[in-house]
C-alpha cells in the first residue's frame, strides 16, 4: 500500500475547530484537509491502494493520529470543508475509512517499521527524485508548512529511509503529495523517466536523449559542418 504521513504541527486536536476557519482555529486544517484530497482522489474515483496519516500536533490534545484509508471510505468528497467535516466527526467512528488514534509521530513510525515498511522522508536536501526508482510499498514523510521536526526526521532514520528531494523549489505540502502520486502512478506504467546524476557524457547523452535535444559534441559538429559547407 502506497502511504504518505503528514506531520501537522498547528493541526487541532480537538473537534471544535470551526469549518468557517480552518486555517485558525482549525491550525491550518485547511492544509491538512488539501494533503488528504490530494493522497485518496483521483478524477471521479478513490485511490483504493493508498492511504494518510496526519499526525496533529496542535492543541488542545496532541498527539493525534487520524488515518483516511481509500480501500474504506465511505460519503466524503475532496473538498476542504467536507474532509474537515469528517475529521471532526473522526472519534464518533461512523466512517469505516476515518481511524482517529492517540499516537504520537514516533509511535506510528514504530508501528509502521515493525510491519517491514520503508520510508522517504520528503525533503529539499535528499536525493533527487529523478535518480531513484521508487518503491510502491513504502511510507512517504512530508513535513506541513513549518517542515518536519529534526528530532522526529532523526527518529525516522533509524530504521530504513531514503531523504527524497522533489528539486530545488519549495513545494507546499499538498503539491509534494501530488508529485509523488503522479511519479509512482508514471512508474507504475513503465513510464517514468529516470535521470542520473553527474556529469559524466554518457549521462549528459541520455539525458539530451530523454528530452529530445542534441548533446554539446553533438551540436558542435553539426555547426563545424555548417561553416565547413
Ligand atoms: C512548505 S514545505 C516546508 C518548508 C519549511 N520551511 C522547511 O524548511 O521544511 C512543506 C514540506 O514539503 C516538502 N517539500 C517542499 N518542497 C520540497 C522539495 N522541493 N523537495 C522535497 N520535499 C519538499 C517537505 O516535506 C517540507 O517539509
Amino acid at each position: 500500500m502506497r502511504e504518505f504521513i503528514l506531520y501537522a504541527r498547528k493541526a487541532a486536536t480537538s473537534n471544535d475547530f470551526s469549518l468557517n476557519d480552518l486555517p485558525g482555529s482549525g491550525g491550518r486544517m485547511d492544509l491538512v484537509a488539501r494533503c488528504i484530497c490530494n493522497a485518496l482522489w483521483i478524477s471521479h474515483d478513490l485511490r483504493r491502494d493508498s492511504c494518510i496519516h496526519v499526525v496533529a500536533c496542535g492543541a488542545p490534545n496532541p498527539p493525534r493520529v487520524i488515518s483516511f484509508y481509500g480501500s474504506l471510505l465511505r460519503a466524503v468528497s475532496p473538498d476542504e470543508r467536507s474532509i474537515a467535516s469528517w475529521i471532526k466527526k473522526a472519534p464518533k467512528g461512523k466512517n469505516p475509512g476515518i481511524r482517529v488514534r492517540k499516537l504520537s509521530f514516533q509511535q506510528l513510525i514504530s508501528e509502521l517499521a515493525s510491519d517491514g515498511k520503508f520510508f522517504y522522508i520528503i525533503h529539499e536536501k535528499g536525493r533527487d527524485i529523478s535518480e531513484l526508482y521508487l518503491k510502491e510499498d513504502a511510507v512517504f514523510i512530508v513535513g506541513d508548512h513549518l517542515g518536519l521536526p529534526l528530532k522526529e526526521e532523526k527518529f525516522v532514520t533509524r530504521f530504513p529511509h531514503e531523504k527524497l528531494s522533489l528539486g530545488s523549489t519549495s513545494y507546499l505540502a499538498s503539491q509534494c503529495i501530488t508529485i509523488l502520486n503522479y511519479e509512482l502512478d508514471r512508474q507504475r506504467m513503465g513510464k517514468r523517466v529516470m535521470l542520473r546524476s553527474g556529469f559524466e557524457p554518457e549521462s549528459l547523452a541520455r539525458k539530451a536523449e530523454m528530452i529530445g535535444r542534441a548533446t554539446l559534441p553533438e551540436r558542435r559538429a553539426k555547426k563545424e559542418k555548417t561553416k565547413q559547407s
